[in-house]
């Protein structure tokens, strides 16, 4: 059996990030899945001779809430569309001083506090038990982390990303315990993507991009959204850049995921075969 692919380049860019316009022979199409209608059409296009497929999470214009995104079409539709990896370009609030607005960082850990959202493909007929020690593709994070050095952004490896359901942001009680429990960045969207990204068997990686210091911080007493949009398109400038430097080194993959992402259904499912 022939272990040869030919990457494809899925993004997801969140709030602020609704198009790629450098991409060659672009064209918006319409994906259908089983599981409804996704955020939006899916730009498909190339990168310097890389497929790629971009999806604005919630839709152009931001039209949809983190709680009201159909995060299985979403996943589904970008794995129908031919894509083997995922990049999710998302907007953050910071937990951390060392992370001030304008900061890039490339986490490793989620913890999902989400709670009014679908988080599996697989339901009952069908169970599957897949791991998400390791959410995070190491072999993305290690591309993305030398383009964005390579490019001089302000980034960090490595750091846990509290999701929240929101819409509302955290209260400042909130804001403290995810700081004692060690969390770097909160955002309402990367789970259950990274969730659905795995029984996908799409590597999964993403570049949390600070717009705020959430609540907590003594010279910043709460978070406005004309804060975070202030902050929003200057992070989305310094994401395109690394998004047109990131796809061709990616692009140069042949072989499957050495972290076993492609593999993750291999020994997950419960539910015995039908005779
Ligand atoms: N997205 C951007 N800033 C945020 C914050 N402070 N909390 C949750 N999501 C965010």
């Amino acid at each position: 059996m022939s272990t040869e692919i030919t990457p494809v380049i899925g993004l997801i860019g969140g709030s602020g990030l609704y198009d790629i316009p450098g991409l060659e022979d672009r064209e918006w199409r319409r994906v259908h899945t089983p599981w409804g209608a996704p955020s939006d059409e899916i730009l498909f296009g190339r990168l310097g001779g890389v497929p790629v497929r971009f999806l604005p999470r919630h839709g152009r214009g931001h039209p949809t809430p983190p709680s009201e995104l159909n995060y299985r079409a979403n996943i589904d539709a970008m794995k129908r569309a031919g894509c083997t990896e995922l990049l999710s370009l998302s907007a953050v609030g910071s937990l951390k001083e060392h992370l001030p607005p304008g900061h890039f960082v490339i986490v490793d850990q989620f913890i999902d506090r989400t709670f009014a959202r679908k988080k599996s493909f697989f339901e009952s007929g069908c169970v599957a038990h897949v791991s998400m020690a390791h959410p995070v593709c190491p072999r993305l994070g290690d591309a993305l982390e030398a383009s964005a050095r390579k490019l001089g952004l302000p980034v960090t490896r490595g750091g846990t990303y509290l999701v929240m359901e929101g819409p509302q942001f955290s209260t400042k009680a909130e804001s403290e315990l995810y700081r004692q429990w060690g969390c770097s960045v909160i955002g309402m969207t990367n789970m259950p993507e990274a969730k659905l990204a795995r029984e996908a068997e799409l590597c999964y990686a993403t570049v949390a991009m600070v717009t705020d210091f959430d609540c907590w911080h003594p010279d910043h007493d709460h978070v406005t959204v004309e804060q975070v949009v202030k902050v929003l398109f200057s992070n989305a400038d310094k994401a395109r850049a690394l998004v047109a430097d990131v796809v061709p080194a990616l692009g140069a993959r042949r072989g499957p995921c050495p972290a076993g992402c492609d593999r993750a259904l291999d020994n997950a499912i419960i539910t015995a075969p039908e005779k």
